[in-house]
């Protein structure tokens, strides 16, 4: 458990509930100010091709967006940072908008067919793709036909892993095929066999 993670969501109100159902507030003690990601982490994050990311309206209502790209397009820059390409989209800004008044993001991955989830925290910023030439090229998505427009960078904070208790596996149209792809070789193999076979 991140004990950084739960240090920042521990809110008194929070506390307060805990006390009111279970008699008791949880206790945090010896939080880092920080949590870096470490191999598991950034080997997680690469092998994603989607993630969602939570933010606040400036009014303070949640907002959530699906963010897609090919795997590894959520990029971990180093210990503390990642980094995405944001695309000329549907000219909403709803996350730019957000951050720019208030940047507390969350991040939320999921990998179906392991049953893991990773949830991090952290503070965003939206810059222009032209203040980046050199990173654009690196994190824009050579099949994307929409330019990049901004770069987001997250500077992580916390984050935690879940227990896979009530992830469903879910698997996506290419690991079906993966999966099945034997399956159908062996198929046709049996069918020519039989065929041949004239049974
Ligand atoms: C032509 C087009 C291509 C898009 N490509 C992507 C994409 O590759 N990945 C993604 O997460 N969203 C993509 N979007 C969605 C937009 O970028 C969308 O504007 C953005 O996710 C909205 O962000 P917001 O919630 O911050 O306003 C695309 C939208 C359009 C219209």
């Amino acid at each position: 458990m991140a004990t950084k993670y739960l240090d920042l969501l521990f809110t008194d109100s929070v506390r307060r509930a805990q006390t009111q159902y279970y008699g008791r507030a949880g206790q945090i003690a010896g939080a880092p100010t920080r949590d870096l990601l470490g191999q598991a982490e950034a080997e997680f994050i690469v092998d994603r091709d989607s993630f969602y990311l939570g933010s606040i309206s400036e009014t303070g209502w949640p907002y959530i967006q699906h963010r897609g790209g090919p795997q590894g397009f959520l990029r971990v820059l180093n210990e503390t940072t990642l980094a995405f390409a944001d695309y000329k989209g549907n000219r909403q800004l709803l996350t730019t908008g957000n951050v720019s008044v208030n940047d507390r993001v969350a991040l939320f991955l999921m990998d179906y067919p392991n049953r893991a989830r990773l949830k991090i925290l952290g503070h965003a910023r939206v810059d222009d793709a032209r203040v980046h030439p050199e990173l654009v090229a690196q994190l824009a998505d050579p099949k994307t036909q929409q330019p990049v427009e901004r770069l987001v960078f997250v500077d992580v904070v916390s984050f935690d892993w879940n227990c896979p208790k009530y992830i469903t596996p879910r698997y996506s149209a290419e690991e079906v095929e993966a999966y099945v792809g034997s399956l159908k070789k062996r198929i046709a193999e049996l069918e020519t066999a039989l065929h041949a076979a004239k049974i």
